[in-house]
């Protein structure tokens, strides 16, 4: 399955995947999804956080301090498991302790509240640790993928004022060191070792000196729930990366979701495979199952199917988030392969951020005798909107119902306003806005972001439909997006980077369907005069943009044409370039400029 096919007709000839065992180790969150529904309210949901003593909220707070203060604080928080086989547990309580002190570094280097702190870093420790620590310092924390190249780490520090970067000396020389002088604003970078000769020692700093010399004394600032907590780059069909605001509030639906559509329960040892350079790391990665205080299982390796088994059975864990494309990669390695691992503490399984293959819902039941959990949320949703919950009837390659406390519909846009659709009706997947992690805005882009509302609706840019009984089915994006392994990626920012190669005349980029990845990311290129096609000119063209936006982002493959298929208004046809690359019907042409 891939996305813009349609899912549900073929869907629903799958089986209904039956409803866990009654009784089954622990009795599910959300018992009774309808009378929950009916009950429940944000404002209740915020009531069960305490919040910062004397006044406020800060996602730090709940996730950590308040833990470490109390019964938890010599529980694991973080299980680390470093990609040569290191081991680091970290405690509530320590890390309580190490969040201070990075709170208190940025402190004595005049980082304050609203400040951003940008991070460039794979799973290490001190991620997680600046991560938290930047909030309890009332800080903005901006994490961005390690695979990233120099374009997009560029483009989403000018966007978002970096004034922070913490990163390591390696991801520094290869990624920042060439493009730091074109970031004024940038003031300091933190590295996790010894910063490179030649740096200035005034701009840039050694985490583990600073830390050594701070204090675990931290005195959390007291945000209010409105106040900026997060900035989280995603894209769209053009233009640059857009950064979508998330405040301290969101907390409240971190919290929610996680014990809703996660199932958290207080015993539980959580991972959740995503990177924290994407949102799921963020929020499910770091926040939810913190405030839970849960064990969170953190690997910094890539994916491996024996790995990730032997990551599942050495630490005993309950719940696993994950992706389809991991999930397909998993399926290519055979359940056979999972059956020769002791998976038996396993409860619940999750997946997100891209269609969830039915059949990849089955073969979890026979992998691992559990169904797997599609649910659905963006980053401008800040958590989980759509799920499967463990207490009902899964529908394979459905996302599931609606959370407590959303209201979702499937509408079509007219004019200023929006017409709901009945059940069966494809149309674009709409939110009715008020839910505490709904993103605050896209930084310095105000129209952007009005753009996406129509009164009371935030509309997702995404088409879907929803049946009889309240199951959402994903049918596609409705813009020229690229979902690869789970990534979103902006086709604009692939093709202005390509478009600076001396050779390119012209580029236009689409996802390409691929059986794991979902999507790879497929640039067509033409060339300027004077330059001919060539294997060399095309392996060099691809090593030029993966140099540029690095391994996540840059194109898998390019094709060569003699010019690209525009409308009258100049505009590249994506549209038509996909249509064309997979054989389909070419559509409305009426807007194509000349012969094509
Ligand atoms: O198109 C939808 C797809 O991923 C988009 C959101 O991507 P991003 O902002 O990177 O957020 C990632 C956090 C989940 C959506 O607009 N998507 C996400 N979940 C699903 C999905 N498509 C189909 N099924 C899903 N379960």
């Amino acid at each position: 399955m891939t996305q813009g096919e349609t899912v549900p007709a073929a869907a629903l000839n799958w089986p209904t995947m039956p409803k866990p065992r009654a009784g089954w180790r622990l009795p599910p969150n959300l018992e009774d999804y309808e009378s929950t529904c009916r009950t429940f309210t944000w404002a209740a949901a915020r009531d069960e956080l305490p919040g910062l003593p004397g006044g406020g909220l800060n996602i730090a707070h709940e996730a950590v301090d308040r833990h470490a203060k109390g019964d938890r604080a010599n529980r694991v928080a973080i299980r680390w498991r470093g990609r040569r086989g290191e081991r680091r547990d970290i405690t509530y309580g320590q890390l309580r302790d190490e969040t201070s002190r990075f709170a208190n570094v940025l402190t004595s280097l005049g980082v304050g509240r609203g400040d951003a702190v940008f991070t460039l870093a794979g799973r290490i420790p001190e991620l997680y640790i600046a991560a938290l620590g930047t909030l309890k310092n009332g800080s903005v924390f901006c994490p961005m993928f390690s695979a990233f190249g120099p374009e997009p780490v560029l483009q989403r520090m000018s966007i978002g004022h970096a004034k922070v970067l913490v990163t390591t000396p390696v991801l520094y020389q290869r990624k920042v060191a060439a493009i730091r002088d074109q970031m004024p604003e940038l003031r300091l970078v933190i590295l996790t070792g010894e910063p490179p000769a030649g740096c200035d020692p005034a701009t840039t700093f050694n985490l583990a000196t600073l830390m050594a010399e701070a204090s675990t004394d931290f005195a959390i600032v007291p945000t209010n729930g409105e106040d900026l907590a997060l900035l989280h780059f995603t894209s769209g069909t053009t233009g640059k990366p857009k950064g979508a605001m998330h405040v301290h509030e969101a907390v409240v639906a971190h919290h929610a979701t996680g014990r809703f559509a996660l199932d958290f329960h207080d015993s539980d040892i959580f991972w959740c495979t995503a990177d924290p350079g994407w949102i799921t790391g963020t929020s499910y990665g770091i926040i939810s199952p913190l405030t839970h205080g849960l064990t969170m299982v953190v690997d910094e390796a890539d994916f491996d199917a024996v790995r990730w088994y032997r990551v599942l059975e050495e630490e005993r864990v309950t719940i696993w988030y994950t992706a389809p494309t991991a999930v397909r990669m998993l399926m290519k390695a055979g359940a056979e392969m999972a059956k020769g691992f002791d998976l038996s503490a396993l409860r619940f399984v999750g997946s997100v951020g891209e269609p969830l293959n039915p059949e990849g819902v089955v073969w979890g039941q026979e992998a691992f005798g559990l169904p797997i959990h599609d649910n659905w949320w963006q980053t401008e949703t800040g958590g989980i909107m759509i799920a499967n919950f463990p207490s009902m009837e899964i529908r394979p390659g459905s996302m599931g119902r609606p959370l407590p406390g959303i209201r979702a519909a499937i509408v079509r846009r007219e004019g200023d306003s929006v017409v709901e659709l009945m059940a069966g009706e494809e149309g674009e997947l709409a939110l009715l806005k008020g839910w505490p992690s709904m993103f605050r805005g896209y930084l310095g882009e105000e129209e952007r972001y009005r753009k996406c509302f129509v009164g009371d609706w935030y509309l997702t840019g995404d088409l879907a439909r929803v049946d009889e009984d309240g199951y959402y089915w994903f049918v596609g994006r409705a813009d020229d997006v690229i979902k690869s392994a789970g990534h979103l990626i902006g086709p604009f920012e692939v093709e202005s980077a390509v478009m600076e190669h001396p050779a390119v005349a012209e580029v236009g980029v689409i996802g390409k369907p691929d059986p794991v990845a979902g999507e790879i990311v497929k640039a067509f290129v033409s060339l300027k005069s004077g330059f001919e096609p060539s294997e060399a000119l095309r392996l060099e063209i691809l090593g030029f943009a993966r140099q540029r936006l690095g391994t996540a982002v840059a194109p898998k493959e390019i094709a060569f044409a003699d010019s690209l298929p525009r409308t009258r208004s100049g505009k590249i046809m994506r549209r038509l370039l996909k249509a064309r690359e997979l054989g389909l019907p070419e559509g409305d042409l009426s807007t194509l400029e000349g012969p094509a």
